[in-house]
């Protein structure tokens, strides 16, 4: 086997082309990269935000010796912008008598010997002696330490240090009032003193953000941009950064789309300067007046706050404090601007309404910041009806930079490595705004690393990409993969990070043409066609199929079926097992109830091993064709399909080796070919920075593969290796580093399932 680095060839640059994807998931702001330790601070969590919820949502009463009535009450008292409040009636004076916050799950880790700011809002009914006492209490309820504080009958801000003497890792805070009568509570926080670089960001979380060294961070999701109501002062509005900014007294509670409550504590500004912090480029990510979970528009002719939110966006990032919006930045505590380049409008949103409405967001960014990349969508999936339409339009606006993602099985990501080649280098720039292999083994992020060679050596076209999502508290899981789990004290780094890591730290500036050569592919699916058991099933739904038949393309042979009645509960009903070459499968098929559709299976080796058509799915919406390989789904294709009630749809399936079409009504959908597994040896990229060629070597299979490597010519080089490697399940993965010697002609061997990466530099590198 042959690696050679074509050295004569111009590089392309790499520009921005490893960075990072931050959404608002998985309590990945609050419980997580914001410190804040106080579940419900404001008294504003709402069954809006989640059914479980109500405004005492994280804390108790504490009645200890005394008696205590609670209620949340409503009113201007910090914030109109925060409107609820805590009420405590101290009816019967008493020890540890008050309130207490269990802060997110897990506890609040507390570590002793560090301080912790306490701050809240408080009036009492009238202004009395006894005081407030703030106490942070370990698992037993033990003191780790308190302070008290008088409290007048007018609404004031109190704060104060608090210095555990030991730790706690499932601690609380808790606060008693002496006295009787009410007093008034709102805002009540507790943050650690000891945050990153100073700024509200936990640091442990922060430091392995750093650690990565990304190029840029797109912010704040994923669907949190885009799910909500229209009005930007409604409880449940979508994510309006404008809500975001400013003192947190005025950030209003929002319902995040993940089922949760989000205080906004980390909002566009503190993004911004996250960005700043850890060196990377913004990304921010807005909404053009679409939200496609619940097919809610703003009117075509009033798109005017979408616009304006944009505008001021950028004059926020990049205006001068003599700008309204610049001003505002400063005021918040940056006088210079943030350098902002792009701007992603819109994620993964599909259909004409969304494509209207971008364009007029688009056309204002442009005509007032030509010098700004814009960011559009080709949809969440990978290729189909709706992905070449973002496409389309894309080119139509002369967008920047389209951004795809698609989350898939591994075998998925070998099969794809070479995706970008096809692509056009004078057309838009893609942004893989997400992306990620179904899982957090080494095996994983092995194909993920054999992909990213292909990102490397296709950075013409790839502009920016970021795995995703980046936080997963473990607490909260709404989402996974993800590349950093984390507890209330502890971070869990995934392998996943490992490799996305080293391509951040080794991504060069520009990217020189490899090949290779004299190897034999290894081919793991031998099968010329797609055979095996045909299904059909529901998606939620009672469903009559009727007209069952599947006809043999060589032979003409027919076997038919007799009708078939599921309900949403029961399992798939198989129907045959077919060993043919070239086959159709027809069915009619009528929802008599459910929201959604049908859906066939055929190919099927096992629930692990399938081909999955299904029509009407998601929110009956899309017809969607999906291969599982080890029991991971990778959605090859997807149209825009809704199935309606009692309608006869005449859904057909041909199968001709490997092909698949689709067809409803007679009317094609799908013609895909379905890839089989053959795996390279080995996959490989390099880049150029400065004065160091750097070589970066996939071995995704389980034994040593060999190769020589050229360098054209030069016939002695020396310099440093680094090796990652792990066994397929692991989700630890060990790295070692050597510096290594090489004549020219020598076979480099490069370990079983391992990421290699050597660094020569160019005055090793011997003619
Ligand atoms: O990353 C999780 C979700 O996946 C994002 O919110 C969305 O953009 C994608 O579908």
């Amino acid at each position: 086997m042959k690696i050679r680095i074509h050295t004569q060839e111009t590089g392309k640059p790499t520009g921005d082309l490893f960075g990072i994807f931050f959404e608002d998931l998985n309590h990945a702001a609050d419980g997580g990269l914001y410190p804040e330790l106080v579940q419900n601070r404001s008294f504003e969590f709402s069954p809006i935000d989640h059914p479980d919820y109500d405004a005492m949502t994280g804390w108790q009463i504490l009645e200890g010796t005394g008696r205590v009535r609670a209620s949340v009450q409503y009113g201007v008292a910090v914030s109109e912008k925060n409107p609820h409040y805590l009420c405590l009636d101290i009816q019967e004076p008493g020890e540890k008598t008050g309130v207490r916050n269990d802060g997110f799950a897990g506890g609040m880790y507390l570590k002793g010997g560090e301080a912790y700011r306490f701050s809240c809002y408080a009036k009492r009914e009238q202004d009395l002696e006894e005081p407030m006492t703030v106490a942070l209490v370990d698992e037993d309820g033990r003191a780790l330490v308190q302070i008290s504080q008088i409290l007048t009958s007018r609404w004031e801000r109190y704060e104060m240090d608090l210095i555990p003497l030991t730790s706690a890792k499932a601690g609380h805070l808790e606060m008693y009032f002496a006295g009787r009568g009410k007093v008034y509570l709102d805002l009540v926080s507790l943050m650690p003193e000891d945050t990153y670089k100073g700024l509200p960001f936990r640091k442990d979380l922060a430091e392995a953000l750093e650690a990565l060294h990304p190029k840029f961070l797109r912010f704040p999701g994923g669907c949190l941009v885009h799910d909500g109501a229209l009005d930007p002062r409604a409880r449940d509005s979508m994510y309006r950064w404008k809500n975001t900014i400013g003192p947190i007294e005025d950030r209003p509670a929002r319902r995040n789309n993940w089922n949760y409550n989000q205080t906004l504590g980390l909002g566009f500004y503190e993004y911004f300067l996250l960005a700043e912090a850890i060196g990377a480029k913004p990304v921010p990510v807005i909404s053009a007046g679409y939200d496609p979970h619940h097919h809610r528009e703003a009117p075509i002719t009033e798109m005017w706050p979408w616009t304006r939110d944009a505008l001021h966006l950028i004059e926020f990032a990049n205006g001068d404090d003599q700008t309204e919006w610049g001003a505002k930045r400063a005021a918040m505590g940056h006088p210079e601007p943030f350098g902002l380049e792009y701007l992603a409008i819109g994620n993964e949103e599909v259909g004409e309404a969304f494509f209207d409405r971008y364009k007029i967001v688009l056309d204002a960014v442009r005509r007032k910041y030509p010098d700004i990349k814009i960011i559009g969508t080709a949809g969440p999936f990978n290729a189909g009806g709706e992905f070449e339409r973002g496409w389309a339009r894309s080119k139509e606006t002369n967008t920047d930079i389209v951004d795809e993602h698609y989350y898939m099985a591994p075998e998925w990501f070998l099969k794809n490595h070479d995706r970008y080649a096809s692509y056009d280098a004078n057309g838009p720039k893609v942004f893989l705004g997400e992306y990620a292999s179904w899982g957090n083994t080494w095996y994983n992020a092995l194909c993920e690393a054999s992909y990213m060679t292909g990102l490397e050596q296709h950075a013409d076209v790839v502009a920016l990409a970021a795995y995703a999502p980046l936080f997963c508290n473990e607490n909260y899981v709404n989402w996974k993969p993800d590349l950093i789990w984390f507890n209330n004290h502890e971070v869990r780094l995934t392998p996943n990070y490992e490799v996305q890591k080293q391509f951040m730290l080794n991504q060069g500036e520009e990217t020189i043409p490899v090949s290779l050569s004299e190897f034999e592919p290894i081919v793991q699916e031998t099968e010329e066609a797609l055979t095996g058991d045909i299904l059909l099933g529901t998606d939620d739904t009672t469903v009559q199929y009727t007209d069952i038949a599947v006809r043999n393309a060589d032979t003409g042979e027919i076997r038919t079926f007799s009708d078939i009645q599921l309900g949403p509960k029961d399992r798939p009903r198989r129907l045959d097992t077919i060993h043919w070459n070239r086959y159709t499968i027809r069915v009619k098929a009528k929802r008599l109830e459910g929201q959604k559709g049908f859906c066939l299976c055929f190919a099927r080796k096992d629930d692990d091993e399938q081909l999955k058509l299904t029509v009407g799915g998601w929110q009956n919406q899309d017809l969607i064709l999906t291969q599982f390989t080890g029991g991971r789904g990778s959605d090859l294709s997807q149209y825009l399909f809704t199935v309606k009630p009692d309608q006869i749809y005449d859904l057909t399936i041909r199968v001709d080796g490997r092909e698949v079409t689709v067809y409803v009504d007679q009317n094609e959908y799908q013609d895909l070919y379905v890839k089989p597994l053959i795996v390279q040896p080995l996959y490989t990229s390099c880049v150029r920075e400065d004065k160091d060629w750097i070589l970066k070597v996939v071995n995704v299979t389980e034994e040593t593969q060999r190769s020589v490597i050229d360098f054209e010519g030069r016939l002695h080089m020396s310099g440093t290796r680094l090796v990652m490697r792990g066994k397929k399940e692991d989700t630890r993965v060990s790295t070692q580093e050597d510096d290594f010697t090489m004549q020219s002609g020598d076979e480099v061997a490069f370990p079983p399932m391992s990421l290699t990466i050597l660094k020569v530099h160019e005055r090793f590198l011997e003619k």
